[in-house]
């Protein structure tokens, strides 16, 4: 890992900067201003008269999926990113970050737009899924392993969205109103420590505005606090279309303004430097830095990159299994004649339950959507776990309200035509998605030629009855099921989103009385449109479609029945693509449909019944007391039901702890995502999550750090040295080898009205075999008891004595000792 250069430049930086410098003092202004400007959705220009390549960025937080965004383009997909920080361990986050090096190096991309560091400001937080934390310090833990895993592969990142980009409501436009102290302890704090921890060589500047000022033109927070006071020295690219003027952008201390080709930069920069209005100079320090960037991947002649060696090979397979049972929280395991839920016992027969189970929700919605290569649904996971004869499977009850893109039973394909209808391309369409941009269109398809897309094949039903069709996107649509046109007219929106294409919701098109088991054909032709608010021409349209809907009285009663006939009954309920994911905020944390009565009905016939839930982010659990388990998987990733299937054996613990605070909706600290007058005040300051729920002393459905693995856990001591050093004594006390979370929050032994009664100051994961004790030696950092003053303008050391508690969560705190560092005598970074 290099060091920043100008804080601590080594050998090998200073002689990358030597090249960056020769490279600068050869560009004109017009080809520096080119440099500073998207020439498509994902790429820079090359520059061939200084030797540098096109630099390509791609999303995102749990895979990468290249410049081309279809499913015939497979990226591994991982848990989502409260699945990575549920499991509290940063070298896992490292290894995951190396896998998507990997990924990146194979797909041609030099930087990852990731990791997403906003915090659980609120649940309602459309994006809460591909975000890690409530807690500041643990998301800027993971976020470093995270970077440095990235990093250490020779490629990018861009930490995001910064800053305080918490909601998904008018993203683009919301005056977001936070004090500088909640700034500082909360929204900044794990930008900062990533950039001291793990030297992130991107940032992204978010959507939003703060303060009054948008995030692309933040002075103050880019040029003064990121870059001045943290020295940061990597390169800041703005939000795809967040940047607003030139002047205030490149004043404001944005260097790269995405996507293009029309941009605020480019010919409008190289414009304004020649009327006056802004100095080369400033342009100069932007190129500068993307140059480097350049540099430190590889793509600059003559300058070494950072790593020149690749890490080994990793099994991007088996990793993602890895972490989805690391992060899986068990949050309820419920101990009956001595004998707990899970793990299941060897040879019961189990009743599978849920649309879920079959049709596994292993991702996320929006800009970090990827296509795996496979799914492994937990029907498939158990399926392979268990001996034949059983497993039943149960629908049980139908999530989605809505049509989903076309997938199971569809065989397509994408063809190209020109305007005279002459086939000019074609792709493979594993899926009812067409997302193209102008540069990866099928080959021999070129933007000028291409008028039409037909996604035509079979469909082949899995059940009879009527099916529904819908379209996704905007323009003009002929759709064709079995010989009969249904819709051929323009699709249009009221919406304002560029991005409502990608990320609105399917218009259902037509109704067909189809046959389990009878291919059709199906076709659906998109003349192809340049949208006028997206300054790139893109192709990005869905086949939809929905199962015969049938009565949900009887799919529960069927559900019902397979659950009397087994042992134990293992219900899969999961949120949909319509409830999590980008672009908009969720308006309550239910299951959709009719998932509760489904759980309720089945543990009333069988009371060993074990609840898997399947989403991004916290819904509310309102029969959780009545179940024997319940077991959090969040968005698991392309193995997520192999990995169900080898903690529900038991072969592996879960071994996840809560990164935030579950709770039902009108218990939430904070549910307001939705401006005022365009300003969203965030009132509660530094009071979200368990910081909230501690002060009010109230308690939550799950609280923060909670999670149960498969054995036993004494905490024996704890003491302090030095003032700052705790060294916690557990033991394993069950019957099997585990692995536990110590964790370590710091509480005023004086309560203060202003912080509050106690905040996670360390973390720790330990593993032990039955009856062994271990011990974790973590260090409390300076931060942990400092405060940001708003008067001085500086962070304060607050000195007194403190609690050091040891525990299993925010409220099961097993050990403590009580300390008064003197960090004159002691200084700890
Ligand atoms: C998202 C970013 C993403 C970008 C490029 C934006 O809409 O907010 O997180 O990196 O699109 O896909």
């Amino acid at each position: 890992m290099a060091a920043t250069p100008g804080m601590n430049p080594t050998p090998a930086d200073e002689a990358r900067e030597a090249v960056v410098e020769a490279a600068l003092g050869k560009l004109d202004l017009d080809a520096k201003a080119r440099l500073l400007s998207g020439q498509d959705m994902w790429t820079l220009p090359e520059l061939p008269e200084i030797g540098l390549k096109s630099l390509v960025m791609s999303d995102g937080p749990i895979g990468v999926r290249g410049v081309r965004w279809t499913a015939d383009d497979p990226s591994v997909a991982l848990p989502s990113p409260t699945a990575l920080a549920a499991t509290w361990d940063p070298e896992l986050a490292r290894r995951a970050g190396v896998l998507l090096a990997q990924e990146a190096r194979r797909k041609g991309v030099h930087v990852l737009l990731a990791p997403t560091v906003n915090l659980h400001r609120s649940p309602l937080g459309g994006r809460h899924f591909e975000a890690y934390s409530e807690d500041p310090y643990l998301t800027g833990e993971i976020g470093s392993g995270y970077v440095n895993g990235v990093q250490s592969g020779g490629v990018g990142t861009t930490v995001k969205h910064f800053v305080a980009n918490d909601a998904e409501t008018d993203r683009f436009t919301v005056n977001n109103l936070v004090s500088e102290r909640a700034l500082r302890e909360l929204y900044l704090a794990p930008f900062e420590t990533i950039v001291a921890n793990a030297h992130p060589w991107g940032i992204m500047t978010a959507y939003n505005t703060v303060n009054g000022t948008t995030m692309t033109e933040h002075h103050y927070l880019v040029n003064e606090v990121l870059r001045g006071e943290w020295g940061f020295d990597g390169f800041n690219v703005s939000d795809w279309m967040a940047a607003r003027s030139t002047t205030g952008a490149i004043e404001g201390g944005l260097d790269v303004a995405m996507p293009g080709p029309v941009t605020v930069y480019g010919e409008a920069l190289a414009a304004a430097v020649r009327t006056g209005e802004i100095k080369e100079t400033k342009v100069d320090e932007a190129v500068r830095r993307v140059l480097r960037l350049a540099a430190r991947v590889g793509i600059l002649e003559g300058a070494d990159p950072v790593v020149t060696e690749p890490p080994a090979t990793v099994d991007g397979d088996a990793l993602a299994r890895e972490i989805a049972r690391r992060a899986f929280v068990l949050v309820r395991n419920e101990v009956r004649n001595g004998q707990p839920a899970l793990p299941l016992r060897p040879g019961a027969k189990i009743a599978l339950i849920g649309s879920a189970a079959r049709d596994a929700r292993v991702l996320g919605g929006g800009s970090a959507t990827v296509f795996p290569p496979r799914i492994v649904s937990p029907l498939d996971g158990l399926t392979a776990a268990f001996p034949e004869g059983t497993l039943t499977y149960a629908v049980g009850a139908d999530p989605n309200t809505e049509l989903a893109v076309a997938d199971k039973g569809f065989a397509l394909r994408a063809i190209c035509r020109d305007a005279d209808g002459h086939v000019i391309g074609a792709d493979p369409a594993p899926n009812g998605t067409v997302q193209w941009f102008d540069t990866a269109l099928p080959e021999g398809v070129t933007p000028e030629a291409l008028h039409t897309v037909e996604l035509t094949g079979t469909f082949t039903p899995r059940e009879s009855g009527p099916h529904t069709f819908g379209i996704k996107g905007l323009g003009a649509f002929k759709l064709t099921i079995d010989g009969t046109t249904y819709f051929d007219a323009v699709q249009t929106t009221d919406k304002d989103d560029p991005f409502v294409s990608f990320f609105g919701a399917p218009v259902p098109r037509a109704e067909a009385d189809l046959t389990a088991g009878t291919p059709v054909e199906v076709s659906l032709s998109y003349v192809v449109a340049l949208p006028d608010n997206l300054p790139v021409k893109v192709v990005a349209f869905s086949l939809c479609h929905q199962e015969p809907q049938r009565d949900p009285d009887d799919l529960i009663a069927e559900a019902v029945e397979a659950a009397r006939a087994a042992d134990t009954a293992v219900v899969v309920v999961a949120t949909t693509e319509r409830v999590e994911s980008e672009g908009f905020d969720r308006k309550d944390l239910h299951l959709p449909g009719r998932q509760d009565d489904l759980v309720r009905a089945v543990a009333a016939a069988n009371p060993d019944t074990v609840v898997v839930v399947n989403s991004g982010s916290p819904v509310e659990l309102p029969w959780r007391d009545d179940v024997a388990a319940v077991l959090l998987t969040w968005f698991p990733g392309q193995e997520g039901g192999a990995a169900l299937a080898d903690v529900l054996t038991g072969t592996h613990e879960p071994g996840g702890r809560l990164p935030t605070t579950w709770c039902a909706l009108p218990d939430a600290p904070v549910t307001q995502v939705v401006p005022t007058a365009g300003e969203l005040a965030y009132d509660e300051d530094v009071f979200i999550g368990y910081r909230a729920w501690e002060k009010n002393g109230a308690t939550p459905s799950y609280p923060f750090g909670h999670g149960l693995g498969y054995t036993d856990w004494t905490y024996e001591s704890i003491e302090v040295t030095d003032g700052t050093t705790a060294t916690v004594r557990v033991r394993n006390t069950g019957d099997r080898a585990g692995r536990e979370t110590i964790q370590l929050y710091l509480a005023p032994t004086t309560p203060d009205a202003n912080r509050p009664p106690r905040w996670l100051a360390g973390f720790a994961t330990v593993e032990a075999a039955p009856g062994e004790t271990t011990e974790a030696v973590i260090r409390l950092p300076r931060r942990a008891f400092e405060i940001w003053d708003e008067t001085a303008n500086s962070w304060v050391y607050v000195e007194g004595s403190y609690e050091v508690e040891a525990g299993r969560s925010v409220a099961d705190r097993r050990l403590t000792a009580t300390i008064a560092p003197d960090y004159a005598r002691t200084p700890n970074p």
